[in-house]
């Protein structure tokens, strides 16, 4: 089994680089999975009902979200039936739509789960280490593949060598910039972070003068996405269905022309 992973995708710079750079993408790996993503996806934080189904009309299979899952208002209306969106499953609010969803890949269970890191991060409610352990005390799949989406790359390295073996990827997401680690632990791929989908001329994909002003001035300003040619980021995984192990990691990193 070959599984595409994509790092956060952020505004509408990262949603066109979906539209045009997937299919391509597709048709080089060939991958029987894609997840993606999403918590950037409305604007720069959250995700809509409209923006959930474009994303899945470009070909991703499944959404893993992260600190952003709820900062749009519509999420309200139809997580509880998005059945390939999980929300963090340490994260408040913790009752709406689910963290781990369970896909029929070929002759494979397939679980994809999303957990909060700890440090630095908010509203989270528990440690991802017990809260992955108690969500693997309850599951019994082929794969499981989780998105860590977290801050520092330590505590995103340390659960992936506590769980590998338990579980087949340890996807880290949340700082939007790539990191070089990605590495095969006991059967788990792993990556600190897989880097954004968003617009490269940008800070995290965000406005770079809009940034500016609040470092330079302290000036409060209003969340403004980077628009301009995006930088893709993600992760080919090969797994060996023999062992329902990973076998092979390639990182991937698409800067538009010119960068
Ligand atoms: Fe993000
Ligand atoms: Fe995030």
């Amino acid at each position: 089994m070959r599984v595409l992973f994509l790092g956060d995708i952020v505004g509408k710079a990262g949603r066109l680089c979906m539209k045009e750079q997937l299919p391509a993408l597709k048709l080089k790996y060939q991958p029987d999975l894609v997840i993606a993503n999403g918590e950037n996806a409305a604007h720069g934080k959250g995700i809509t009902k409209r923006i959930y189904h474009e994303l899945l009309s470009y070909g991703i299979d499944m959404i893993t979200m992260g600190n952003h899952t709820f900062s749009k208002d519509n999420i309200f209306q139809f997580i509880n039936e998005a059945e390939r969106i999980v929300r963090p499953a340490n994260m408040e609010p913790l009752s709406y739509g689910r963290s781990t969803q369970i896909l029929q890949v070929g002759s494979k269970r397939v679980a994809i789960s999303n957990l909060c890191a700890e440090i630095f991060m908010n509203q989270v409610t528990e440690s991802p280490f017990t809260c992955m352990e108690r969500i693997l005390a309850g599951i019994d799949v082929d794969y499981h593949f989780v998105d860590l989406h977290g801050e520092t790359t330590s505590e995103k390295i340390a659960f992936t060598y506590h769980f590998a073996g338990r579980v087949q990827a340890v996807i880290g997401t949340h700082t939007h910039v790539q990191t070089a680690d990605e590495r095969i632990v006991n059967g788990c791929a792993a990556i600190s972070d897989l880097g954004m989908c968003g617009a490269y001329d940008s800070v995290l994909g965000r406005d770079t003068q809009e940034v500016l002003d609040r470092f330079i001035k302290q000036e409060k300003t209003h969340y403004k996405v980077a628009e301009g040619a995006a930088i893709l980021c993600g992760m080919a995984v090969d797994f060996d269905d023999s062992i329902n192990q990973a076998v092979h990691i390639e990182r991937i990193q698409i800067r538009p022309q010119s960068k």
